[in-house]
């Protein structure tokens, strides 16, 4: 239903009512109107499955029906591959049809700020290019089953540690370049039913009552038509929150806030109009899913546990694959060791927490591989106590013991359960210690290691040079043991990509010093320098960079070339690159683009993200990958004229494996359409006004009388270092110390007249 339609219904409803409809009826439940036809719907989250709570309230965190575990979005993420988060989308959107949820709440597309961020599996990445495309298509898979998509949390919510109550203090650039840019291109282009507000304050303000976040930027400036809803219980003010743009408050008050909201309308301080609004947005979205309701929808489980393999397949990176060890093949004695092996942790905890029934392990797919053994190695939970201990020491002798009769011992690591979850944040950035002893035991022992990580968010890696191979998985939902037997064995050529850096150690993270703030806030000192554009820009060495990823076969990058050299920022620019598979198995690729400003005025990243596309190869064969570039690809926030502006000049375009592997460069020069508007006074300096062509002549005069007087002073002063510094003074010269220094030559008066003329 369109918002006109519904305003229509909206008129019809007294003020009550009206209230009513901006505020749940439970926990998971909006309120109907029967009597115009509005029903009652439910949400339920999302993102990685469905957690529907069979009861309105009261049900555990766990207790939900049971679903099927997609990836989660750390490893989805991983997948470089729009179609992936389509289809898991689309699944999931399916599912909320068969059991009647209107809106999945998901997905989380803030940024990684900090690798130790307690929700960091349930987003996508330290880049807002990738986290706003994988967003995109996760929405529109969702809802071109007609169900709602949820973004969430808008916004600067990148840490667990007070989450409720810390301000984030972000300047508006890195805000609009970093934090907001992984929100803005998901809302625009997928237009998700409902954008959900963050519990956090941003500068001082709670998201939740933010006008300029939720209406000057979201509603006015990016045309968004869905609602805003709370997240849960992030109200503060709801009369204050509705006026600010806030539709939907979740769960209800019991009635308590929307007798506020019909007070303030009775008592003139909240004009109807903005309630008469709220509830368009809200009727809308409702009587959108009524419309559309697909009752005869299936949701056929076992269909969706393949998919969850097959994507789960799509999003394992290999991180390192030394003399080739894997594959590994059906004639080595191999031995897996290590409790994840058996358990593998899959998804995280929290919110977004499925209840699976059909978790599938690398063990039960090895059943049969009689050149496959097992031992436990270690347990997740600390061993306490003299027993506890010798087991543990026990465990990892037999593991050792193992591994030396082995020809490659496979270990099955990474983070428990309780390191990383929704509601804290973590402390450090190591693998439990007996794991990290395990895995340096047993590569001593046995040259042919090779460690399969399953963790939400990036881990030190003290011995990675000590072992072979490194697997990542993420967190790779319910379909992960057999994704991983596949990927060991061959049957599957891994073909993720890191969608974040994986620095050295946590310290090296640019968010260190300012991670998580003091009690009330959070200072983002590094500012747009987050993951790779700060590694990158200081030089720094990474245990793995962001995009990085190995494949079993080989690709050969060819043939870059543009349809155009020199253009303005307004007109697209198509990008296209040979890739060819050079190897002897069937691959993918995750093709990146970056882009670089040659030489900038102001602080910019050595390149940043803004193309990518995967593409499958059989051996030999080549296909083109083509990018379109449209304005934001060479534009930065300017602050003064709030507003995005691409400086006139050279772009590099790097196209490689990585962010750390490119293989080719093209150079194009970029004109801006619209040129920035330059506000000139007093304090500006003669060196600004000299860089300007377009005030050449109004500044000529001035020019002249300034050299002169510099001139002479320069045949007074001794030697060419000195000429060199006068020049160097003359150009740093602000126009208010020129009546002083020109001895009262060049009077305020004639600079103001020139000002005037200048700004005109
Ligand atoms: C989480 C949201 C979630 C909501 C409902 C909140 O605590 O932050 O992401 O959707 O609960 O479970």
């Amino acid at each position: 239903m369109t918002r006109g339609e519904a305003k229509k219904l909206v008129e019809q409803m007294t003020l009550e009512e009206k209230a009513g409809l901006c505020s749940g009826k439970d926990f998971w439940r909006l309120k109907s109107v029967e009597r115009l036809g509005i029903p009652e719907v439910m949400v339920c989250d999302g993102p990685n499955g469905l957690r529907k709570q069979s009861e309105a309230e009261g049900a555990g965190i766990n207790d939900s029906i049971e679903a099927v575990c997609f990836p989660a979005s750390c490893a989805e993420a991983a997948s470089f591959d729009r179609n992936c988060m389509y289809r898991a989308g689309q699944a999931m959107g399916n599912a909320c049809q068969a059991e009647n949820i209107s809106l999945l709440l998901g997905p989380g597309t803030n940024i990684k700020r900090s690798p130790i961020g307690g929700r960091n599996f349930e987003y996508y990445s330290e880049d807002p290019y990738l986290s706003a495309q994988m967003a995109a298509a996760h929405i529109k898979g969702v809802q071109s089953k007609h169900v709602g998509a949820c973004i969430k949390h808008f916004a600067a919510n990148n840490q667990e540690s007070r989450r409720m109550s810390i301000s984030s203090e972000v300047d508006e650039r890195t805000l609009r370049e970093i934090y907001l840019a992984a929100f803005e291109d998901a809302v625009k282009e997928a237009k998700p039913w409902a954008v959900m507000c963050s519990y956090n304050r941003l500068n001082g303000i709670f998201a939740s009552e933010h006008h300029w976040l939720l209406t000057e930027v979201l509603k006015e400036e990016w045309g968004y038509e869905g609602m805003v809803v709370t997240d849960w219980g992030a109200v503060n003010d709801r009369v204050k929150g509705l006026e600010a743009g806030l539709d939907l408050e979740m769960p209800g008050s019991g009635g308590a806030t929307d007798q506020q909201i019909v007070e303030a309308v009775r008592a003139g301080t909240l004009p109807e109009a903005i309630l008469d609004e709220a509830c368009g947005r809200i009727v809308s979205r409702i009587m959108t899913y009524a419309e559309h309701r697909d009752r005869d929808a299936v949701w056929d489980r076992e269909k969706d546990h393949e998919l969850a393999v097959e994507l789960a397949k799509e999003c394992m990176v290999l991180l390192k694959n030394d003399e080739s060890l894997l594959p590994l093949s059906d004639q080595q004695k191999i031995v897996f060791i290590g409790k994840f092996a058996e358990k593998p942790r899959i998804q995280g905890g929290g919110s977004s927490h499925v209840n699976t029934k059909h978790q599938t392990c690398a063990l039960d797919q090895v059943k049969t591989m009689e050149h496959v053994t097992y031992v436990s190695g270690f347990d997740t939970t600390e061993a306490v106590g003299e027993d506890a201990l010798r087991l543990e020491r026990q465990r990892m002798n037999d593991a050792i013991a193992a591994a030396k009769q082995a020809e490659v011992a496979v270990i099955f690591a990474g983070l428990p359960d309780s390191y990383e979850s929704e509601g804290f944040d973590r402390k450090h950035m190591r693998l439990p210690d007996i794991q990290n002893r395990l895995i340096q035991a047993v590569a001593e022992v046995q040259p042919n290691t090779v460690v399969v990580l399953h963790n939400g968010s990036p881990v030190e890696m003290p011995w990675v040079h000590d072992v072979k191979a490194i697997l990542e998985t993420y967190l790779g939902g319910e379909g992960v043991g057999e994704a991983v037997v596949d990927c060991l064995f061959g049957n599957t050529n891994p073909s993720g990509k890191l969608p974040e850096t994986f620095p050295l150690k946590l310290s090296d993270n640019p968010s260190y010093l300012n991670f998580p703030g003091e009690t009330s806030k959070v200072e983002y000192k590094e500012g747009i320098f987050v993951g790779y554009r700060y590694y990158d820009k200081k030089e720094m060495p990474v245990l793995f960079p962001f995009g990085h990823g190995l494949s079993y076969t080989t690709f050969a990058y060819s043939d870059l070339r543009v349809d155009k050299r020199k253009f303005q920022d307004e007109e697209p620019c198509t990008v296209t690159v040979t890739i060819t598979n050079t190897g002897d198995r069937f691959g993918k690729e995750a093709v990146q683009l970056y882009v670089q400003d040659v030489e900038s005025k102001v602080l910019r990243p050595i390149k940043e993200l803004k193309g990518f596309e995967k593409v499958g190869l059989m051996p030999g064969e080549s296909k083109d990958v083509s990018f379109d570039l449209g304005k934001r690809a060479w534009a930065y926030y300017d602050v003064e004229a709030h507003d995005w502006y691409t400086e006139e000049g050279e772009f590099r375009l790097l196209v490689g494996a990585s962010s750390q592997d490119i293989r080719l460069t093209e150079t194009v020069y970029v004109v801006p359409y619209k040129k920035k508007k330059q506000i000139y006074t007093m304090s500006t300096i003669l060196g600004d006004l000299y860089e300007n062509p377009d005030v050449k002549q109004e500044i000529a005069e001035l020019k002249k009388i300034s050299d002169s007087m510099f001139e002479s002073a320069n045949q007074e002063a001794l030697g060419e270092g000195m000429a060199d510094m006068m020049e160097a003074q003359t150009r740093e010269m602000p126009l208010k110390s020129l009546p002083s220094f020109s001895n009262g030559v060049i009077s305020r008066a004639y600079l103001e007249e020139l000002l005037n003329r200048l700004n005109r």
